[in-house]
């Protein structure tokens, strides 16, 4: 997997390939990454442009960017086979495998890259946005703890699975809560990123940062986004918060204590506190230094 991958994954969002406009300012957004569209974003007549424009965006961008990705139409469509054969070529960090239904999927994308030699840095992204996907998650995700399989993300696919399933979209997303939690669950299973679905009414910013709180409180990574406002809400909401990151320095200052040598549990704040909330507070400041750090980039 490649090393960029272990960036964080805040805000990472939507580009459609055939929108020039679009892909103009890709570049200058202050994303984590962006996703170059060329599937349920692109018309059909104009999915061979959007190749050509994809190439062209390649060639005019430096590689010390945002994680770049490119979401190709699904293998089974007329498109999907000339849009991997692409992506191969482009060496993007990863490229984004939509309607995935079982691991075969996943097998079949990265048996074609391993064909044409495409170097092992170029991972592999499921979209989960299927009722297959979802009673297969486990197996799909169980791809992850093998490296030769490139797989290295879940990315919840949230419209394509209200749609398929016909369950109601509401402000809270209450029915669809229970499969974003399975998608989490399967992706901390298999090591892999786990990024929440998009919000489409994207001019309701207090919406908008509250489904950022709650993506991350349910353990998500970052969150898939569809307009440049949602940028900067969302890498607020999947930084850890001042507070976080006060109370896991307090964590780690306890630990160090002489008097804490070799101790398995400590009172921190009045709680117990254990070495693996320890591994955690270290984890915490971790993340929250990588994401100053790639702020200010
Ligand atoms: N990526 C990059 N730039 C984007 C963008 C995106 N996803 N969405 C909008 N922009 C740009 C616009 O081109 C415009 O650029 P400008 O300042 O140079 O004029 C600017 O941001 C403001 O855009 P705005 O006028 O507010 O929105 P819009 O009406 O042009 O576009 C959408 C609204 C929803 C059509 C557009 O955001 C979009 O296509 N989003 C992605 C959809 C998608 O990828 N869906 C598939 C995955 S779910
Ligand atoms: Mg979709």
């Amino acid at each position: 997997m490649s090393d960029r991958i272990i960036r964080p994954c805040r805000s990472v969002l939507y580009v459609p390939a055939s929108n020039a406009k679009a892909l103009a300012k890709a570049g200058t957004l202050a994303c984590d990454a962006l996703i170059l569209d060329l599937e349920d974003a692109v018309a059909p007549e104009a999915k061979a442009g959007a190749r050509e424009a994809v190439s062209q965006w390649f060639a005019g961008h430096p590689k010390d960017g945002p994680l770049v990705v490119v979401r190709i139409n699904a293998l089974s469509t007329e498109w999907g086979m000339d849009d991997l054969e692409l992506a191969g070529r482009l060496e993007p960090d990863a490229i984004l495998l939509p309607k995935v239904a079982t691991p075969r999927d996943i097998l079949e994308a990265g048996d074609a890259l391993d064909e044409a030699a495409v170097a092992d840095g170029v991972a592999l992204w499921a979209m989960i946005e299927t009722p297959k996907a979802m009673l297969n998650i486990g197996a799909i995700a169980e791809l992850g703890r093998d490296p030769a399989s490139r797989l290295a993300a879940l990315v919840a696919g949230s419209n394509d699975l209200a749609r398929e399933t016909r369950v109601s979209t509401t402000p809270d997303r209450r029915y669809l809560l229970p499969w974003l939690m399975q998608i989490v669950l399967a992706a901390r299973a298999g090591g892999l990123l786990a990024l929440d679905g998009v919000a489409n009414d994207f001019r309701d910013t207090q919406a908008f940062a509250r489904e950022c709180a709650e993506g991350a409180a349910m353990g998500f990574d970052g969150k898939t986004l569809i307009h440049p406002s949602q940028v900067e809400p969302a890498n607020a909401g999947f930084s850890p918060s001042a507070e976080a990151l006060a109370e896991a320095r307090r964590i780690v200052e306890a630990f160090a204590r002489p008097e804490n040598a070799g101790q398995a549990v400590v009172v921190v704040d009045g709680r117990m506190t254990e070495r693996l909330h320890l591994a955690q507070a270290r984890d915490t400041i971790a993340r929250a230094s990588v994401a100053r750090t790639n702020s200010d980039n």
